[in-house]
């Protein structure tokens, strides 16, 4: 007898530790996190996610309160203690619950729905700003038909304003997420997806792939900038021009090289013969915070990317091409240095 009563207790208290450590656990978590929202959409995706997962709570209470009940009020406590008496078939609480499972899923659909309506298309009223999402293996093209350019992996937006993104890719799924700012939207290829959202903080934003697309997934993360509009139409004209022509002679040379290396095969740089469309376009390189979305944009990081790219994404389409084309320091440098004037 209470050697089954120390069980009861010890599995009570395992329960109870597992539910308090494990709430705390998940939602310690520093942001980017979606349930700490910066945008009026990402916040109805954190309602939406804490009212499914308070519905869940009370049904995972419910359901295993009443095991629970079961299990002990009518245990067997002696070998004389008869079964309990059956109650198969009791209309009264099929009912109960066939209908209350009705009543919570349906409360859980009419939610769910509200939502997917309001994140599906911007206010019809609203002037929304369009950027062409593209997922590469691994990283992010942005493209602003409007503006008439491309970048990478950075992608800025003014604040105040709905942007409507069309999402495409021409190699496999990917999922373009900013957990602070929007739900998440599938990139599949050969169908355009859309989604929108209006950052109302200027500020900087986490992206990430949202969808398991290959070695570098983890890898394919972006970043998002608000800027206040006049700031954004700034770095818009800015973007809009050609890129910086070298002035020293190591980044004379190293434009050279650009060429003569097969870069300008796969990057484009306006303003020159670099047409490449595999690659980032990079004729805003320097503007950029990070080279290839991961590290930082020192000279020594931009030309541990230029000489063994492998060494930082493992697995990229660069390497395959680059590890053929041997390359000096001098003409590392070179390059380096004229990436980094690229303004
Ligand atoms: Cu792209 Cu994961």
């Amino acid at each position: 007898m209470w050697q089954r009563a120390g069980t009861w207790a010890v599995a009570l208290a395992f329960g109870l530790v597992a539910l308090a450590v494990f709430p705390a656990a998940t939602f310690a978590a520093e942001p980017p996190w979606f349930l700490d929202p910066a945008s009026e959409q990402a916040g109805r995706v954190a309602r939406l996610f804490n009212i499914e997962l308070l519905v869940a709570i009370l049904v995972f209470l419910i359901v295993e309160g009443l095991i629970v009940y079961v299990v002990i009020r009518y245990r067997q406590r002696g070998p004389d203690d008869p079964v309990p008496e059956q109650i198969h078939g009791s209309t009264a609480m099929e009912l109960t619950w066939t209908i209350g499972t009705s009543v919570a899923l349906l409360f859980v659909l009419v939610v769910f729905w509200q939502t997917m309506t309001t994140l599906a298309a911007p206010p019809a009223d609203a002037e929304a700003l369009q950027v062409v999402v593209r997922g590469k293996q691994w990283w992010w093209e942005f493209e602003y038909p409007e503006y008439g350019f491309r970048t990478a992996n950075e992608l800025y937006i003014p604040v105040g304003q709905p942007v409507e993104f069309v999402t495409e890719s021409d190699n496999v799924i990917h999922s373009f997420w900013v957990p602070r700012l929007s739900g998440k939207v599938d990139v599949v290829p050969g169908q355009q997806n859309r989604i929108w959202f209006q950052a109302d903080e200027p500020g900087e934003y986490f992206g990430q792939c949202a969808e398991l697309c290959g070695v570098q997934h983890a890898g394919m993360r972006f970043k998002v900038f608000a800027l206040p509009p006049e700031k954004f139409a700034q770095w818009v004209k800015e973007q809009q021009q050609p890129a910086a022509e070298p002035v020293t002679d190591l980044a004379k040379f190293g434009k050279e090289l650009f060429f003569t290396k097969g870069c300008a095969g796969c990057h484009a740089i306006a303003g020159t013969q670099a047409q490449g469309r595999i690659g980032p376009d990079l004729t805003h390189f320097a503007s950029r915070t990070t080279v290839a979305a991961v590290l930082p944009r020192t000279d020594g990081n931009v030309a541990r990317w230029v000489y063994n790219s492998e060494s930082v994404k493992p697995g990229n389409i660069m390497w395959q091409t680059m590890k053929n084309v041997p390359l000096s320091p001098e003409e590392v440098d070179a390059l380096v240095a004229y990436l980094q004037g690229l303004k």
